[in-house]
């Protein structure tokens, strides 16, 4: 045995049985006690290879590969050096600046680029966001379903999260008021109210405009912060949405995170805090990551002088409003009086809600054994209890338009499994 032969043999000695486990933080600690939300049901193998239709990703035919590859080129061939350096700060100031073009044109509030701070995805955008105002055990507010994404953030923090129900147009106030009041009288900090107002993921719904109203007011009234998730907003099936929260308040109390995840493609990793400069720099003292990926974002920007992001959102919009109508008009065929749902407006899901006494958790497990992949409903729920129902997530816009039709057929026939008590059960 040579000397580092018979180094590595003590120290693999002296480290026998150390379980990593034992060093983690609290934090992490109650990440790990938690079944992962994107986990497929253990134990089940699918029948047939499996339609995928449990996570938000763009079409994959609408990828602007092209289109990228003439703006990496042009970037790479620039005079000088900036696209392979660190970017610190707020991050590249032409996106900023398109951001905020865009947003001013399409949004009914003028603002520059100081308005906007780039991130690695709107994820990266509310970690930031919690790193900067969390302490542990504050109070956040969410809606009831909500992004379990959001909710991983939140708990990485150590927040102690509060959730609020929701109808068909958004977040409840009265019960919003509610929880406000008795959190405060309890002597505890509320940190903001997060809400995805536009197309929510999961239920699809959307904040009324006299909702959002009332929403500012009482966060004003309680002086309270609103963190407004917009992943979806510009995915609009018809008319557009409501005014958006950071318009109409003109940035008082509001800030916004985005992306480019859901129009784009969700590996770019770019997104984006708005809001009121002040507020939003506050952020910037918690950024140690030496910035961006500096060739992306001078990639994205390329590719967005001419508009050629408006025009990609037009089509994406008109794709997933034909997905939505064909799988709807689908799942009313194979599954019928064993579901019901809202057709969603815009984003990228639909939220199933069964019937006759079917349970989510053996819907899902059955769907996935006949080859469909969906989410089952309690993922959403801070509290892990759906008190509306069982309901299924189905995401669409991922899925190939010729396969939509099948996977809900198998969708329906899991239903039917589960309603005759041949559904597969939890072990
Ligand atoms: C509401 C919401 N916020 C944030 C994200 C994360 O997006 P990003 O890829 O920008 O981090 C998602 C992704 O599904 C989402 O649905």
């Amino acid at each position: 045995m040579n000397t580092n032969d018979s180094i590595k043999a003590q120290l693999a000695g002296q480290w026998a049985g150390f379980d990593p486990n034992e060093l983690v933080s609290d934090a992490t600690g109650n990440l790990i006690s938690n079944r992962g939300d994107w986990d497929p049901p253990a134990g089940i193998e699918p029948k047939r290879p499996l339609i995928h239709m449990a996570i938000g990703i763009p079409d994959a035919g609408t990828l602007p590969k092209d289109d990228f590859l003439k703006s990496t080129r042009k970037v790479i061939t620039r005079p000088g050096e900036a696209a392979f350096i660190y970017g610190f700060g707020m991050g590249y100031a032409k996106l900023r600046a398109q951001l905020a073009e865009r947003y001013s044109r399409n949004r009914g509030l003028q603002v520059d680029e100081e308005w906007f701070q780039l991130t690695n995805g709107s994820s990266g955008a509310i970690d930031l966001i919690c790193r900067t105002l969390i302490n542990p055990g504050d109070v956040i507010i969410t809606e009831s379903p909500t992004y379990m994404g959001t909710l991983r953030n939140f708990r990485g923090v150590l927040a102690q999260i509060k959730s609020v129900p929701m109808d068909e147009d958004g977040m409840l106030m009265d019960e919003l008021e509610a929880v406000i009041v008795a959190t405060q009288a309890a002597g505890k900090t509320i940190k903001f109210i997060y809400t995805i107002s536009t197309f929510q993921n999961p239920t699809g719904a959307t904040l009324s405009q006299e909702r959002r109203i009332e929403l500012l007011k009482l966060a004003a009234k309680h002086r309270v912060l609103i963190l407004d998730d917009d992943a979806y907003g510009e995915l609009y099936f018809g008319a557009k949405p409501p005014t958006s929260l950071s318009a109409l308040s003109a940035g008082h109390g509001v800030i916004t995170v985005g992306t480019l995840s859901k129009t784009l493609a969700t590996g770019l990793r770019v997104g984006w805090i708005h809001g009121r400069p002040d507020l939003i720099r506050l952020m910037g003292k918690m950024r140690f990551a030496m910035g961006l990926n500096q060739m992306v974002v001078r990639l994205i920007a390329d590719y967005m002088s001419d508009r050629t992001l408006d025009d990609h959102t037009d089509e994406v919009r008109d794709l997933y409003r034909r997905k939505m109508e064909v799988l709807t008009g689908a799942l009313e065929t194979h599954a019928g009086d064993l579901i019901s749902f809202d057709r969603p407006l815009g984003g990228f899901y639909l939220w199933v809600k069964l019937h006759q006494g079917l349970t989510a958790d053996a819907v899902w497990r059955t769907a996935t054994h006949e080859g469909v992949s969906t989410t089952p409903g309690i993922s959403f729920y801070p509290a892990r209890f759906d008190p509306s129902g069982e309901h299924i997530r189905i995401a669409f816009p991922w899925t190939p338009m010729e396969d939509l039709e099948e996977g809900a057929r198998r969708f329906g026939l899991a239903c039917k499994r589960v309603s005759e008590g041949e559904g597969l059960k939890q072990r």
